[in-house]
């Protein structure tokens, strides 16, 4: 978090006029509610698992030592419902954050940033870092239980939501089809591979117009309607600031410069949410892999339940799994669309050249101006600094990006996101607006938003900015 004077203040939790108002007020207690009744469901679970067992009597294996197991798992989600009531709480009672007991050192670093700006409570702390906090003390709590250590408590939701997403879902796995056998037998034209290019990341940034964080009051239902091809035209003039060019021209130079000396082309996902988020992004990626765009693939996911419906390492394999199960997705006649969508994945992921790789950079409270070579993220900015291009998908790594700080909203996108405009990171992010924060409008823009989103007959002006309706596409070659 800086401590520059110079830069504007960041989003504080006590102001009325953003959007972290009603966050910390009434989507985190209705978030951290979800989770204990998520517990719950599983502890009844384990409960009729131990009766179960118990019934079944002796077999050849001890079954003592499993139902120990099981009550042990009963007793230890017992002490996460407690910790989780008492965080609902303090959050609701405006009470101080409590520093972190663990020693991990992201712990240790959450700690000496709350000694060092705090004390803080949560109905008036910064923004970003009390929601980051709030994040990594609940994953926090089942990491010390060991029947719960890699338990994620939106896995249901996550999956639901993924079940509820099946037209997108059919819609793009039959476009990839299509567009996989002309790449195959057609020779694809400069002018094609341009728009495939937009095509695909215009499919991966409004993947991110559902995040499973701010759909706390939406019905699954509702899902569908925000996805698919027609939505995603009629959104077209709702992308505020493009730079897709850009970086598109950068990709493809390096491609060129490459491919005579045989070196290759590597190409970034930080990534957001898994479901149709992520399931879009792989489209997106398939594209760059089966056009020679780009030789590998990495994404990035996080190691802790984050922001409820983030990409934790399982999620890259459980949507291989997802979509080639038939049980998940049942109609028949999608099948072999589905299944010819995963076995490209797969077989990319068994060759390769879609890897993953995780940091805990990605959990901590750190904006990216930390990636570069003595900041917080020293370790990432030395892995991407060898990237020809990376994608920042979503909002909250857009915030982070531009350090979630009350920027004037024609600020430019170079001077937002400070040192990493001149760390070497080729950055490109793909964002769907949800969060007050918001720079690279051209002058006149955001007085015509929010006359627009009044007229839409909406009482506050400012909510257009975390409507999800709108996106921007920016992007920093890293030399400037
Ligand atoms: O804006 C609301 C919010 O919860 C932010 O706190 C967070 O940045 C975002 O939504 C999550 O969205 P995404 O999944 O796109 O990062
Ligand atoms: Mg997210």
């Amino acid at each position: 978090m800086t401590a520059d004077n110079t830069l504007p203040g960041p989003y504080l939790n006590n102001d009325k006029t953003s959007f972290a108002w009603p966050s910390a007020r009434e989507r985190w207690p209705s978030i951290i509610e979800s989770i204990i009744k998520d517990v719950q469901q599983t502890i009844e679970e384990t409960v009729l698992a131990i009766e179960k067992e118990k019934e079944a009597g002796t077999g050849n294996e001890d079954p003592s030592v499993k139902i120990l197991l099981l009550q042990e798992k009963v007793e230890e989600g017992k002490v996460i419902i407690t910790q989780t009531t008492q965080l609902l709480e303090d959050l609701k009672n405006d009470k101080p954050l409590i520093p972190f007991e663990g020693t991990e050192a992201d712990l240790l670093d959450y700690n000496k940033e709350l000694a060092r700006i705090g004390p803080l409570t949560w109905l008036t702390a910064p923004w970003l870092f009390s929601e980051c906090f709030m994040y990594r003390k609940l994953a926090s709590f089942f990491t010390a239980q060991k029947r719960w250590v890699t338990y994620d408590p939106y896995a249901r939701q996550k999956d639901d939501a993924f079940k509820a997403s099946k037209e997108g879902v059919y819609e793009l796995a039959h476009r990839y089809k299509e567009l996989a056998h002309q790449l195959k037998t057609h020779r694809i034209t400069p002018e094609s591979q341009r728009l495939l290019f937009k095509e695909f990341t215009d499919i991966s940034l409004w993947g991110n117009a559902t995040d499973l964080s701010l759909l706390t009051n939406v019905s699954l239902d509702d899902i569908k309607t925000l996805q698919g091809a027609e939505t995603r035209k009629k959104n077209e003039a709702n992308i505020l600031a493009n730079d897709l060019e850009k970086a598109y021209e950068s990709l493809l130079a390096k491609r060129e410069a490459t491919t005579p000396v045989g070196k290759t082309v590597r190409v970034d996902f930080v990534l957001d949410n898994a479901g149709f988020e992520f399931f879009a992004d792989t489209a997106f990626i398939l594209y760059l892999l089966d056009s020679n765009l780009a030789d590998t693939v990495i994404v990035h996911p996080k190691n802790y339940p984050w922001f409820v419906s983030d990409v934790l390492p399982i999620d890259v394999l459980t949507l291989f799994s997802h979509l080639s199960n038939k049980n998940f997705f049942t109609d028949a006649e999608h099948r072999d669309d589905l299944d010819a969508f995963a076995d490209r994945l797969v077989k990319y992921h068994a060759d390769g050249k879609l890897l993953i790789r995780t940091s805990p950079f990605w959990t901590t409270y750190h904006s990216f101006d930390e990636i570069r070579s003595d900041g917080a993220g020293k370790a990432v900015w030395e892995d991407l600094k060898d990237s020809d291009l990376v994608v920042f998908k979503g909002d909250l790594n857009h915030r982070k990006l531009i350090r979630d700080l009350e920027w004037p909203r024609t600020t430019p996108f170079k001077t937002a996101i400070g040192a990493l405009a001149t760390s070497g990171i080729k950055v490109l992010t793909l964002r769907t607006i949800k969060a007050d924060v918001v720079v690279g409008l051209e002058e006149g823009v955001e007085a015509e938003l929010e006359k627009k989103w009044v007229e839409m007959g909406n009482e506050n002006k400012l909510g257009w900015a975390y409507s999800g309706k709108w996106a921007v596409i920016q992007f920093s070659d890293g030399s400037n």
